[in-house]
């Protein structure tokens, strides 16, 4: 008999629903919150707000348009963190109370190993990455290089200190006059500049941790900088400007994965996140594959962002081993592995 999980992500500011059998997405649907672009960063109570008028839309379209009914679901997984407090709490709530109304297992999934899990997911890649890799994860509030020996044995080898990949981007985006989350539009309008025009410093952080917030306000510093000399500078440079600051930040992050290669001796990296559909970042690692002696795995572009086909997808392998969550755990926003 077929298997099937509903997944409910809700960790920041996407309210999304999805159902998989085995492994194979039957819907993967993902409500945007607008309402957030006009503050140019997202408003936790807003977030939470829109959660709740989402949720039951959402969740019903999702089972709708996998083709089943609600009660041949065999389980319901569902993001219990890291994230916002506010937003978890109404996938978490609305989850438990799902899996009371169904009589199913409810199943908590840590949002940071799906989006490295993602990558079973059927139709997520070509080829599916064989442990042990090194995860990388790089989104609008994470960047961690992490050691997975297995689907659930992780540990971080490797964070910021400061500022996360994509809110560097986001910020110096939006010093740019880019809408948020500027991360796109950045990486659209690189592929039109000069990535050598501008050097900006790349900060000196020790072993496999990074820093973004030294560049952030080099950047910051340069663009004043070139604007009192010339008024109308980012008319005629915006697009030099991005591919240059695009293109620092991919040798920020090729640095410390070769570095975490070396160190670990694995040669497969497998990458997650929000970011990991950045042109600059795939070319780059795409590129060296054969010189420097290592795999990259990319996900699909619908898997990278925030998505509830990778939490339906941890749903199911922990279904697996019965892997089972309680109705007294509750959302942690800084929920760890
Ligand atoms: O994983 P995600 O959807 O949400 C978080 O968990 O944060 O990641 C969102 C982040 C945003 O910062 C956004 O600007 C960034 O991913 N992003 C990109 C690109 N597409 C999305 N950053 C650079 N280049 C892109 N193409
Ligand atoms: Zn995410």
């Amino acid at each position: 008999m077929s298997t099937y999980i509903l997944g409910i992500e809700s960790s920041c500011d996407d309210t999304s629903a999805s159902v998989i059998c085995e492994g194979k997405v039957l819907s993967n649907l993902i409500a945007n919150q607008e309402i957030h672009k006009s503050f140019g960063g997202v408003v936790p109570e807003l977030a939470s707000r829109a959660h709740q008028q989402n949720i039951i839309p959402v969740v019903n379209q999702a089972i709708s348009n996998a083709n089943i009914d609600k009660n041949q679901l065999n389980a319901i997984a569902y993001t219990r963190g890291p994230g916002l407090l506010g937003s978890l709490l109404v996938g978490s709530s609305f989850s438990k109370s799902l899996s009371i109304g169904l009589n199913i297992p409810l199943i908590e999934v840590n949002h940071m190993q799906a989006h490295l899990l993602a990558h079973f997911i059927e139709d997520c890649g070509e080829k599916k990455p064989e442990f042990p890799f090194i995860g990388v994860t790089i989104s609008g509030g994470h960047t961690q290089i992490v050691l997975v020996n297995d689907y659930f044995d992780m540990k971080i080898i490797g964070q910021t200190l400061d500022d996360a990949i994509g809110e560097t981007f986001d910020k110096c985006g939006k010093m740019l006059g880019l809408p948020y989350p500027a991360g796109p539009h950045i990486d659209k309008k690189s592929k039109l500049g000069n990535f050598n025009k501008y050097i900006f410093t790349k900060p000196k952080v020790d072993g496999l941790n990074f820093s973004f917030s030294g560049l952030k306000t080099g950047f910051m510093r340069f663009l004043e900088k070139e604007k009192s000399f010339n008024k109308d500078f980012l008319t005629s440079e915006l697009d030099n400007v991005c591919s240059s600051f695009q293109n620092t930040i991919v040798e920020i992050l090729f640095e410390k994965v070769m570095l975490a290669i070396k160190q670990t001796g694995i040669n497969r990296v497998v990458f997650g996140g929000g970011v990991s559909c950045n042109s600059g970042i795939i070319n780059k690692f795409k590129a060296n594959e054969k010189t420097k002696n290592y795999l990259s795995f990319f996900p699909k572009f619908e898997y990278t962002t925030d998505n509830a086909a990778m939490i339906a997808m941890v749903g199911y392998l922990k279904y697996i081993t019965k892997d089972f969550s309680s109705l007294d755990k509750g959302a942690e926003a800084r929920y760890k592995f």
